[in-house]
């Protein structure tokens, strides 16, 4: 299926429904994904990036439906990560000479993944391309999200190709932002943003202030991954600009495992604890073996604290706490208070371990934290329930309104 967005633009993509694991099994996918992929006809022709591998045939059989191959003047590569560049082997066996604009750092993955020499020619900022008519101008995008990554922007059109960035993983009959579910949508881009782009709000900041300063009209947003911003397309690099400032809204995070129940009692009386103050927060609690991390790490991005539990075992953690906290340090929150707790029957290094870790993960500590030796009786959970509390205390939380 191709499909029209503009008199000059087709969308030749792929929309997989079925993904459920993406960048290996590192990123959870519950709504599926797209790849896209644009043709732009003007007196020149461009195709703007490609499909993953596995969608390679159908790709190059669907785009030779819409064009004779031999017609395509340009190829560009804004970003070369596989979910973008996998076809391309397959589309230079039929194109050889073609050149593919992309950004230096681009032309180097390329040759690592596929090692052909391909007629590359280096894109960088300000650069034109004419495609008769209307003209593409380059943006490079370092660390949005990769070295490589880059715009484009046509003019005329108005439309800004930002290949990752703005982008989320949906799967949708719809094409524009304004058919689809808004909720569903924002779920799925600020999950997008806090695993992949939370370790570069920082250049996500300079980059979106460079090009708010270009004063470029903007008609429609077109990622790489899912739908096109094309009602207000500028909200979500609003949305960006937001996300990027150590964005945190109204909410404690209490992440755990447990293994006869007493830390999941800790947890659950924690919460509690918190609620119990006159401060307007959220409470989210999730077991760590139980919940799709990218969802956890999602929660973490909102919240301004978190409180991280796990029973000592073998004068460790257990696995799934140990794993959430190395994604959790990669990702390089900042501005966030944490505190750890957890029960114990012998030596009870649970706590340290755990406040180290997040110490080292750039999060404030707001206590030593708190544990409790076998099963939590009355005296113990009070503990807990006066611990969320002073935690909640110590958060920046506005007083609860009327009573709610
Ligand atoms: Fe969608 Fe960074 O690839």
């Amino acid at each position: 299926m191709s499909f029209a967005i503009t008199e000059s633009i087709t969308w030749v993509g792929k929309k997989d429904w079925e993904i459920r694991k993406f960048h290996g099994e590192e990123y959870s996918t519950h709504r599926g994904s797209t790849y896209n992929s644009y043709l732009v006809r003007d007196q020149k022709i461009a195709l703007i990036d490609t499909v993953w591998a596995p969608f390679a045939d159908e790709f190059i059989r669907r785009l030779a439906n819409e064009i004779d191959l031999a017609k395509i003047d340009f190829v560009i590569t804004n970003h070369a990560e596989p979910d973008h560049s996998g076809a391309l082997p397959a589309l230079m066996k039929m194109i050889p000479e073609t050149p593919i604009y992309c950004t230096a750092n681009a032309v180097k993955s390329l040759r690592g993944h596929y090692h052909q020499d391909w007629n590359f020619q280096v894109a960088k900022t300000g650069d034109r391309l004419s495609l008769g008519g209307k003209e593409l101008v380059f943006i490079e995008a370092p660390m949005l999200h990769w070295p490589d990554s880059m715009f484009c922007y046509l003019t005329e059109e108005q439309i800004l190709f930002s290949n990752d960035a703005f982008g989320h993983h949906l799967a949708s009959e719809h094409m524009f932002n304004d058919q689809v579910d808004r909720c569903e949508l924002y779920q799925e881009c600020i999950k997008y943003y806090a695993n992949i782009l939370t370790p570069f709000s920082r250049q996500v900041t300079k980059k979106i202030k460079e090009f708010v300063g270009l004063n470029l009209p903007v008609k429609m947003i077109c990622p790489s991954h899912g739908i096109i911003w094309r009602e207000d397309p500028l909200q979500i690099v609003n949305q960006y600009a937001a996300w990027a400032d150590d964005y945190q809204e109204n909410q404690i995070t209490i992440i755990y495992d447990t293994m006869w129940n007493s830390t999941r009692i800790m947890a659950e009386t924690l919460a509690a604890g918190i609620r119990s103050s006159d401060l307007a927060v959220t409470v989210k609690l999730y077991n760590a073996a139980r919940s799709d991390a990218n969802d956890i790490l999602t929660e973490v991005f909102r919240s301004k604290a978190i409180l991280v539990g796990s029973p000592t075992i073998n004068r460790g953690i257990l696995s799934s706490v140990a794993a959430i906290l190395e994604e959790i340090k990669g990702l390089g929150f900042k501005g966030k208070k944490a505190a750890a707790f957890g029960s114990y029957g012998w030596s009870g290094e649970g706590i340290k371990i755990i406040s180290s870790r997040l110490h080292e993960a750039g999060f404030a500590l707001v206590n030593e934290g708190i544990r409790t030796l076998w099963n939590p009786d009355h005296k113990s959970l009070d503990g807990c329930y006066e611990f969320g509390s002073s935690v909640a205390d110590q958060c920046p939380f506005a007083t609860k309104q009327n009573g709610a």
